[in-house]
């Protein structure tokens, strides 16, 4: 019924479906590229125009709401007719651009140039005969730039200066405590590879009379954050925190508990607000410039007296004093901090996808065709980490057609704030403010971080940095003398030592009996949430392991009252000097007969690990073998410490191995409950040490229990690990039986993987007697509740269980030799001062 599915805007008069009609027989199909078909009645709509490009078609196939399609259809049909934004900037740019501004480019002895109002630039020598080059001198930085594409490296005289390599120019940072500038002589030598030399000798000076305002500056630091490292961020807030400093907090609009969990910080600490404007900040997505933005005009607007604005994330962390950075930017107050690209230009624009058109809805950046950029004006780009003055930012809310026109032109593009500001400072009367430096050091491994992680929310393939861990302190502590201020990115479910041995850096020795000092606790599931919604797997696993403490409690006291379970409250990770430890679960309980609720927490540890069979080479290069879900590829771990697997995760097999001297071959046999072959995948193993993973196809939903996968190798099964897939009872009756598997699986050439594999199978049953929780009749029979929590038992073991407050009315049901959790080192109720923001110090922020 076509009639019920036209735009809200069209009414149901005889004019609009005769409208409707005679469009569908016009358009009636739209042939793509790879001849899929975009059919009217499946758009339920009519779009502004006739769209072909693959890329919107495919977007409009994707998108599932309506709203979502018509703002792809509408702005596909915009690009085409009428871009909704202009097609030439103004250059407000009052001198010439040091980089792109050829008439610099070459330099003779002794000339002299001015680049910073008040600093006088001279090139004293150069024997470059060879090519064109710019150089230049900057506040705090020596720029040597060489032809774009040309390779080279920098070196210089003096071995202690640091110097960086890239691909068109290299950046020298002043030595020393030289912040504001480069006074005196340098020598730079540029070297292109195994052709020629250019050396050169450069002075800078400040020019006479230059008054500088010398009061500290107040910083804002602006964090966008999301995700659960509540502790975390406690963490980077009271490592920053100063009473004249500011705290500017964005929480993407989906995630909750970090909100709540902040919420109770504003109320405490004055110089700390929450934005109320929340936006779902996706990576890479629109939404972030308008995060930066609403949050840089609420600034602007506040009575908080502050001049520089610094954006950090989650994953942030300072690795020089807040007294450094104050002095630093104290002595650059007018000017603005970021990262350039560093490469040719129209290089950049395409690698960054900014000649792209991008439509954000559903969470969701989706690709839907070209566009042209604006003329007139210089693009660039980089990092989206900053630090701007305040009177760029005042500059930027207050607006001018530079600043709308790339604003309305950045609402369609990848990663905005990766390239607004650094194309606002160039063409904007700031340009001559432009540093090249973001203060921050990022801990890019491309080859592990550029896997197209973020396919889920964004059509491109974008690249991460990773997460600093212990054996990458010396890339931190090499930037000593470098003018950078923070690094990212850190994850203390990754590694908590870097942040140890950094923190011990900055502020000296800890006390020697500061408590939990290397361990974390992150939330995962918390009652309140709304978004993200609860993993219901997860659920089910803390309720049924929390149902059965209450009942081990309960039977182990003979002379106490029956105790039930009232709620799950929280379930948190633990982990203990860079291991995954267990979680815990945190629920109430309900004393029988009264109206006694008690607040326990109980330590658990998903059990099912790999098991060797046979230790033999090349076997025994076996590390670990597990089956989990949420493999980063990035980080080459699972996130999914829990191993929470339900009947519609893909599973992912784990396997790393140790160095060795051969090359072999395994192959990985995945048994389903009813120990029914349901898939086979062989995987070649070389001499280096690995960790690889294996996502088999597996009908879905899973079969609920215990699944088995073995280790195969010359017809041997050497190793095999399990998995529970989670029970759920509203998903029993979609669970397939061991005939429908059969049957399936006959179907999918099984018949021959059986047979091959019959014997192996068979063998293994007999050598290893491990229990086959499955039979979809017996948990018939018996009480689906007995039948999960013996199922959940067969995957998770609970350690120990303590009691936040101890009851004295209770004391004589046998709980008093229940441990208070305060007292232990694994509940999240152990105290953790490193994290602990509200012994913050007022007056001056640390402890
Ligand atoms: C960084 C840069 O931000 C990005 O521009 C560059 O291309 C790659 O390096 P990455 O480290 O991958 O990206 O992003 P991350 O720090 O995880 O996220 C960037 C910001 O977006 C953070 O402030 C983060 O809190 C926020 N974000 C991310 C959300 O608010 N919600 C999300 O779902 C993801």
């Amino acid at each position: 019924n076509h009639r019920n599915k036209l735009p809200p805007d069209k009414d149901n008069s005889a004019s609009s479906n005769e409208y409707y009609n005679k469009a569908l027989q016009q358009r009636h199909n739209y042939k793509t590229d790879n001849f899929r078909v975009l059919r009217l009645d499946e758009l339920g709509f009519i779009p502004p125009c006739d769209i072909s490009g693959r890329e919107s078609v495919s977007a409009l196939h994707r998108a599932k709401s309506q709203f979502c399609k018509q703002i792809i259809a509408n702005i596909s049909c915009l690009m085409k007719t009428n871009p909704p934004y202009p097609k030439r900037l103004p250059h407000q740019c009052p001198t010439n651009d040091i980089k792109n501004n050829k008439t610099l480019g070459c330099f003779r002895d002794g000339k002299e140039f001015k680049l910073l109002p008040g600093y006088k630039t001279t090139l004293i020598h150069t024997n470059s005969q060879d090519y064109c080059s710019d150089l230049c001198l900057q506040s705090g930085f020596v720029y040597a730039g060489v032809e774009y594409g040309t390779e080279c490296f920098c070196g210089n005289e003096t071995p202690e200066w640091d110097l960086k390599l890239s691909d068109t120019f290299c950046d020298m940072q002043c030595p020393g405590n030289q912040s504001q500038m480069c006074g005196g002589h340098y020598t730079i030598n540029v070297i292109k590879t195994g052709v020629s030399k250019f050396v050169a000798r450069v002075a800078s000076e400040p020019l006479p009379n230059l008054q500088y305002d010398k009061s500290p500056v107040r910083i804002v630091f602006l964090l966008t954050l999301n995700g659960r490292a509540v502790r975390q961020v406690y963490r980077l807030i009271k490592a920053l925190f100063h009473r004249d400093h500011y705290f500017f907090i964005h929480v993407d609009a989906r995630h909750d508990y970090m909100f709540r969990e902040l919420l109770k910080v504003e109320l405490a600490l004055s110089n700390i607000r929450l934005s109320r404007r929340r936006h779902s900040t996706i990576w890479g997505g629109a939404s972030l410039l308008s995060t930066l933005m609403d949050a840089m005009s609420d600034l602007v607007q506040s009575s908080w007296d502050w001049d520089f604005v610094i954006n950090l994330s989650e994953s942030d962390f300072p690795i020089k004093s807040n007294d450094k950075l104050v002095k630093f930017l104290t002595m650059n107050r007018e000017h603005n901090f970021v990262k350039s690209h560093g490469r040719e230009v129209q290089q950049f624009i395409q690698k960054q996808g900014l000649d792209k058109t991008f439509v954000e809805c559903e969470a969701r950046m989706w690709r839907v065709g070209e566009k042209e950029l604006p003329k007139g004006i210089i693009w660039d780009g980089g990092s989206d980490w900053l630090a701007l003055s305040r009177s760029f930012v005042d500059y930027l809310v207050t607006g001018d057609p530079l600043i709308s026109g790339l604003l309305q032109f950045f609402k369609y593009t990848l990663l905005p704030a990766e390239s607004f500001f650094h194309t606002v400072l160039r063409n904007s009367p700031f340009c001559e403010t432009y540093i090249d430096n973001n203060l921050h050091v990022t801990n890019w491994k491309r080859w592990l971080g550029c896997k197209c992680q973020y396919r889920h929310v964004v059509d491109w393939c974008g690249c991460s940095p990773n997460v600093f861990r212990y054996e990458d302190w010396n890339r931190i502590k090499n930037t000593e003398k470098k003018q950078v201020y923070f690094a990212r990115k850190f994850e203390p479910i990754i590694n908590l030592s870097i942040l140890d041995t950094l923190e011990v850096w900055l502020y000296g020795e800890y006390p020697t009996d500061l408590k939990n000092r290397m361990s974390y606790w992150q939330n995962v599931y918390h009652y309140e949430d709304i978004h993200p919604a609860p993993d219901e797997s997860l659920l089910k696993i803390g309720t049924s392991l929390a149902r059965i403490a209450t009942k081990l409690l309960t039977t182990s006291q003979t002379t106490c009252q029956i105790r039930s379970l009232d709620k799950l409250l929280q379930v948190f990770t633990y982990h203990h000097k860079d291991q995954f430890r267990g979680f815990l679960i945190q629920y109430e309980v309900i004393v029988s007969n009264s109206s006694t609720k008690l607040l326990l927490e109980s330590w658990c540890w998903p059990k099912l690990q790999g098991i060797i069979i046979h230790n033999r080479d090349p076997i025994n290069r076996l590390l670990n073998f597990i089956v989990s879900s949420d493999f980063d590829q990035k980080e080459q771990m699972s996130r999914d410490f829990i191993r929470i697997i339900s009947p519609h995760t893909d599973p992912v097999l784990i396997h790393q191995w140790g160095l060795g001297d051969q090359s072999f071959i395994v192959t990985f046999l995945w048994l389903n409950p009813y120990g029914e072959l349901a898939n086979v995948t062989s995987v070649k193993i070389d001499g280096s040490a690995l960790i690889k993973f294996v996502k088999p196809t597996l009908l879905t939903p899973l079969s609920q229990g215990i699944w088995t996968v073995l280790l195969v190798y010359e017809n041997v099964t050497m190793a095999y690990t399990q998995f529970l897939v989670t029970p759920s009872q509203t998903n029993r009756e979609t669970s397939i039986s061991a005939s429908q598997i059969s049957f399936i699986s006959k179907s999918h050439n099984y018949e021959q993987s059986l047979y091959e594999w019959e014997n192996v199978i068979k063998v293994f049953k007999n050598t290893i007697k491990f229990e086959m929780k499955n039979n979809i009749n017996d948990h018939l029979k018996t009480k689906m509740t007995s039948w999960i929590d013996s199922l959940i038992l067969s995957a998770y073991s609970i350690l120990e269980t303590c009691i936040v407050i101890p009851c004295k009315s209770i004391g004589d049901c046998g709980l008093k030799n229940l441990v208070t959790c305060a007292e232990t080192s694994w509940s999240s109720y152990s105290p953790d001062p490193k994290s602990e923001i509200i012994s913050i110090n007022k007056e001056f922020g640390t402890l």
